[in-house]
């Protein structure tokens, strides 16, 4: 009960370090000093990054990587990517570049509305509520002018309001079902302060507002990428086998959930990394997108797959409500640089980017597991972060590294190839 504290944010950063140390830890000038350690020498830029939540002590490094030669409707990208997994970055360049010379890949953004609720309890009459809420409807609108319009300036705005009745699922439950465009903005500010709003303009004594919050699942914020190209264009020994392969790998996915769940966080791998690179919201990306994979009442693959009169399709198609103006993309001087990078695409081009950096791991993924099995690569890569626990000097990373050149990477051949070097010298 002693590590039970009040008043710990009021603390200074210091303060609140010591206090962990001393409570947590035995060698706590060991912890202090890795903590320490992490903390931006630009004081200014420290700041920022303390500021962006509450009890920041220090930063928490994640490896930021760069995927050239992406060619999306034409037009070549780089696309900026964070994460820790050894082999996502080199296998979205891999891919990128297979596709490069194979027509690159074809995007299209399918619907960018966005939906939020104010979920509520009503025990009277039906039809007294169904006029309430037609004579309300004008004035729920008006009750948002001053949140709404910079947004309408912009193009986006509310779209639509809706009562549905809920009653059958859950007895008295009804909703304010509204649609918004928010344009280049994610939009969870805009449309929570909406809905609160209206909330307030609703209320009446036998309404009871239970809650007004946006909706993560966002189905008809949707885009597409697809690749195709002529089965016998895709290389390799034998092309037509490849692709049968490759297409029987997706149906399964289609059709059971256990692959579907790991082929998907597959596809994540990519667009997570773009989403934390240019400041978007992972968890609510994440929450959405897994909600879409079950749209049809059982999980399954967001990818798809034809080999149809030797055309080889690959296609993808998921909902991301994302933002390329304000919240973090502004703030994080990163977030800042990615956008940049990308020639400061419009919230509708960056979905287009992120689809297509989920598809194009999501090819790599299936090649490698239909090909030569996945912990080839996957081994190979995490290579190096066995040698660096290990404390390899840059000659030892260069022997070794030489060693299995052509050999399966595991921990236990590692972590012997090294100690033999180490006896031999
Ligand atoms: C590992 O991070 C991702 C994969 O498991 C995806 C897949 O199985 O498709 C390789």
């Amino acid at each position: 009960m002693a590590k039970v504290i009040s008043g710990f944010s009021k603390l200074s950063k210091q303060e609140k370090i010591d206090w962990l140390a001393k409570n947590f830890f035995n060698n706590q000038n060991e912890i202090i000093e890795t903590i320490q350690q992490y903390w931006n020498a630009d004081e200014g830029l420290q700041r920022l990054h303390d500021d962006f939540i509450e009890n920041t002590i220090t930063n928490f490094y994640m490896p930021y990587g760069i995927a050239p030669n992406f060619i999306i409707n034409g037009k070549e990208h780089v696309i900026p990517m964070v994460v820790e997994e050894s082999s996502v970055v080199a296998a979205a360049s891999l891919v990128a570049k297979f596709w490069s010379t194979r027509g690159g890949f074809k995007t299209e953004v399918i619907s960018t509305t966005k939906i939020g609720h104010v979920h509520f309890m009503f025990e009277g009459d039906k039809k007294d509520l169904f006029n309430y809420f037609e004579e309300q409807k004008p004035k729920l609108r008006e009750a948002t002018s001053s949140i709404t319009k910079n947004m309408e300036k912009r193009g986006g705005g509310i779209l639509d309001i809706v009562l549905v009745d809920k009653t059958e699922q859950l007895e008295n439950y009804y909703q304010l079902h509204v649609t918004f465009e928010t344009k280049d903005s994610m939009g969870a500010n805009f449309i929570n302060s909406c809905l609160e709003a209206m909330a307030n303009q609703f209320r009446r004594d036998d309404i009871e507002i239970v809650m007004s919050i946006l909706s993560n699942y966002v189905p008809e914020c949707l885009v597409r990428a697809e690749v195709s190209c002529k089965v016998e264009d895709l290389g390799g020994e034998n092309p037509e086998k490849f692709a049968k392969k490759f297409e029987q790998a997706v149906k399964i996915a289609e059709i059971e959930p256990y692959r579907a769940v790991t082929h998907n966080k597959g596809i994540m791998n990519g667009i997570d990394a773009v989403v934390l690179a240019t400041g978007n919201d992972f968890r609510a990306i994440e929450a959405g997108v897994h909600a879409y994979a079950s749209k049809n009442g059982s999980y399954s693959s967001l990818s798809h797959c034809e080999v149809k009169d030797g055309i080889f399709r690959f296609w993808i198609e998921l909902p991301l409500a994302l933002g390329t103006v304000g919240g973090l993309t502004a703030l994080h001087p990163m977030a800042k640089l990615s956008l940049d990078m990308m020639g400061r695409p419009s919230a509708p081009e960056l979905m287009e980017i992120m689809a297509t950096a989920g598809l194009a791991q999501n090819f790599a993924a299936l090649r490698a597991l239909t090909t030569k099995g996945i912990q080839h690569g996957h081994m190979k890569m995490h290579l190096m972060n066995i040698l660096n626990q290990m404390g390899a000097t840059s000659e030892e990373k260069e022997l070794i590294s030489k060693e299995f050149e052509n050999k399966t990477v595991s921990h236990s051949g590692v972590v012997e190839a090294l100690e033999n070097l180490r006896k031999k010298v």
